[in-house]
């Protein structure tokens, strides 16, 4: 029988429900830790491209991050492992040759290493470059090479960055913090926008609901839109007198607005998502058919997909769900991905 091997990774604590997503696509799926709670060994009985595939058609919730295992290097933490490694690329020109290639290197955290998984993607990246006719970059990849060192095995992959579900280096998602940042709450929309491959600057109109301080409302300002912010709570001085920002300091449930008045509706309160939903399936009348919707869910008490099917019973019919996603920067929460529906 045909057994592929993995390493999956989740946000911390959410490697579990992560877990139970692919054994319902793969029953018999066996795992074993290697970073507690968030990073795990997966061995499917089927082969990789199925397992590629399937997780692609129904990309899981809680799955941030999936790299193949192709080949087990045994390391003992010295520099002579570099060498293997070096070895080990010098054998992969039929796979890379000619591309751009990415070499994403990763540890246990507890690892004692004598060197670091930078000094890993150094050593590799001029062997590639100079043997192996290799572009070798970080960002924008034709190809991935995951390395992750453990304790005593080296786990290397070659695969997309689309087929690794992310082409950041395990999924985490780095932005740089900008000098005058409003919220670090920004990096949840700007990590949605890239994830779902959604060009935010093609909408005119957003409602942004428990917008402040105000991180997503700048980033949809940044992106061109005019947008009306709803929280009774303070936005970020910055923000105010802007030309294209209508601010009402109330409860969501106290304003009402004129139907398909916007096309986009962003919502990150932090609230029961019980309540949330109500409050958004209210509002969205206001939004145009074919219109989208971002919104962020609190699992208050874990059961996270008993938590996605109340919310979106909620919000149905009046929206179709695209992708549900617990994004790097969502901590006990994942985001929601709907489009409004002709009713
Ligand atoms: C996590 S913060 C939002 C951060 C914001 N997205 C940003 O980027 O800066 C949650 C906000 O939801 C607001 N909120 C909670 N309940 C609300 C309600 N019923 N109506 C409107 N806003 C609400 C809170 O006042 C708070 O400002």
């Amino acid at each position: 029988m045909n057994v592929s091997r993995f390493i999956g990774s989740s946000n911390f604590g959410f490697a579990q429900y992560a877990q139970e997503e692919i054994r319902r696509l793969f029953p018999g799926t066996k795992f074993r830790y290697l970073e507690p709670g968030e990073v795990f060994l997966i061995d499917v009985p089927a082969r990789a491209d199925e397992v590629t595939a399937a997780l692609l058609e129904q990309e899981p919730i809680f799955l941030r991050h999936i790299q193949p295992v192709q080949h087990e290097i045994p390391l003992d933490k010295t520099a002579d492992d570099l060498m293997r490694l070096i070895e080990f690329v010098q054998e992969l020109r039929p796979f890379v040759a000619g591309e751009k290639v990415a070499v994403q290197a990763r540890k246990v955290k507890a690892g004692k290493f004598a060197y670091t998984p930078f000094g890993v993607k150094d050593a590799l990246d001029p062997i590639l470059q100079q043997e192996q006719s290799v572009e070798p970059v970080v960002r924008g990849a034709d190809k991935i090479i995951s390395v992750y060192l453990s304790d005593g095995t080296c786990y290397l992959g070659i695969s997309t960055p689309h087929e690794n579900l992310s082409d950041w280096n395990g999924g985490m998602v780095r932005y740089r913090k900008e000098e005058e940042q409003v919220s670090r709450a920004k990096f949840k929309l700007l990590e949605a926008e890239e994830r779902f491959n959604l060009d935010l600057s093609q909408f005119h109109n957003a409602l942004d609901i428990g917008a402040a301080p105000g991180g997503w409302t700048s980033l949809l300002l940044e992106r061109n839109l005019s947008v009306t912010a709803v929280d009774p709570g303070h936005m970020h001085a910055s923000l105010l007198g802007h030309p294209n920002l209508t601010f009402l300091q109330k409860n969501a449930g106290d304003v009402k607005f004129e139907e398909r008045a916007f096309d986009l509706l962003v919502c990150d309160m932090s609230w029961s998502p019980k309540q949330m939903s109500k409050l958004v399936a209210e509002l969205l009348p206001a939004v145009e058919t074919g219109g989208v919707a971002v919104i962020t869910v609190k699992l208050m008490h874990k059961k996270p997909f008993q938590t996605v099917k109340e919310t979106l019973q909620n919000l149905e019919p009046q929206v179709v769900l695209l992708q549900a996603k617990q994004l790097f920067h969502n901590r006990e929460e994942l985001t929601l991905y709907l489009m409004k529906e002709e009713l």
